[in-house]
């Protein structure tokens, strides 16, 4: 473990060859980096993933390791979760707290079961970022901050759609993502905060599709034999699940955007064209692409500087076909 003046004196070397290296447009895209950045002191983060989850989580983390990258002067050691589970990921943040790493990045597979993990990171006094996942209980002792876009503003805004999309009222199912994971209980609440207000429209259900397209293709089509077709909205709280239900829509033989109006949480290029296509009718970006700014919290923290507990990352929303089709072009994932 190096002291604060080493790291800082190691930002500072990082942070000016970044900048170097940004006016030229340098930079490297390998997955794993390791070996002397260009000079004897190198910042060595210990990134706990998720690995292999979707598109979004694609694009997060590659943003994460081009931004991360040994010309910038880090060794990222990069540790995706084995088939999405809570054990390897302990295991790989417990190897980073024994190498001494100079700070670990954390994006939790599970909200709850970080206690021991974080005590240990603070007796070694290796600071902890959360990226995208929260922790419960929030202890925000016991990690330095998290950044994100802010879950439960991006799961009001699709309430709010559908509010206004569905004057009348109308039944509603929701897609959700894995029990237990923090985002999905945040999007939970944004959504109910605001539908729940509207008093016409009934809930008929809610269950999850773990984030994926085929599972929430086989559970939105059970739902809607089991209602008659007799579903106007569904809430899925990613994009791949809410293209699941529009599948599941069409070999019902409905028209989805017509019989059934779908919205979305990501944004990514698939969800976007399907809403230029109108088989989705809404999608509010959570946007993945912060390297930089947690590039920024880093050097922050390492120099000892006081940083906010929840840093949250700007995401916008798509509303139509033609905010969809004019966004296309320049999106990044
Ligand atoms: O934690 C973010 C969520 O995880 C995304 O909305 C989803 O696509 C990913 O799997």
């Amino acid at each position: 473990m190096r002291s604060t003046a080493r790291i800082a004196r190691a930002f500072a070397a990082a942070g000016a060859l970044t900048l170097a290296l940004t006016a030229c447009g340098g930079g490297d895209d390998d997955t794993s980096t390791s070996g002397d950045g260009g000079g004897d002191e190198v910042v060595t983060v210990g990134f706990v993933a998720v690995g292999p989850e979707g598109g979004w989580r694609q694009a997060n983390e590659a943003n994460v390791q081009d931004t991360f990258t040994e010309e910038a002067g880090f060794e990222l050691k990069y540790a995706p979760a084995t088939n999405l589970d809570q054990r390897s990921q302990i295991d790989a943040f417990t190897s980073f707290v024994d190498e001494g790493v100079d700070v670990i990045l954390l994006s939790a597979t599970e909200g709850a079961g970080w206690e021991d993990s974080l005590r240990r990171a603070q007796e070694a006094e290796i600071p902890v970022i959360l990226v995208d996942r929260g922790i419960e209980p929030d202890d925000t002792d016991l990690y330095v901050t998290r950044i994100a876009p802010d879950n439960y503003e991006v799961s009001t805004s699709v309430a709010e759609w559908a509010v206004s999309a569905f004057p009348d009222g109308g039944n509603y199912f929701v897609l959700e993502g894995p029990a237990g994971v923090s985002v999905v209980n945040e999007r939970n609440q944004g959504w109910d905060d605001t539908v729940g207000s509207a008093a016409n429209l009934v809930k008929i259900g809610a269950q999850t599709a773990n984030w994926s397209t085929e599972e929430a293709k086989s559970v939105f089509e059970t739902v809607l034999r089991a209602n008659n077709n007799d579903i106007q909205i569904v809430f899925a709280q990613n994009d791949e699940m809410g293209l699941g239900a529009a599948i599941a829509v069409e070999e019902a033989g409905l028209t989805p955007g017509v019989d059934v109006q779908i919205a979305t949480i990501d944004g990514t290029k698939p969800a976007l064209e399907a809403l230029s296509e109108g088989r989705l009718s809404f999608v509010a970006e959570y946007n993945p692409l912060f390297g930089e700014t947690l590039l920024d919290v880093v050097g922050k923290v390492l120099d000892g500087e006081e940083v906010e507990p929840y840093i949250i990352v700007p995401s916008e929303t798509f509303d139509s076909p033609e905010a969809a089709t004019a966004a296309l072009p320049t999106r990044k994932y």
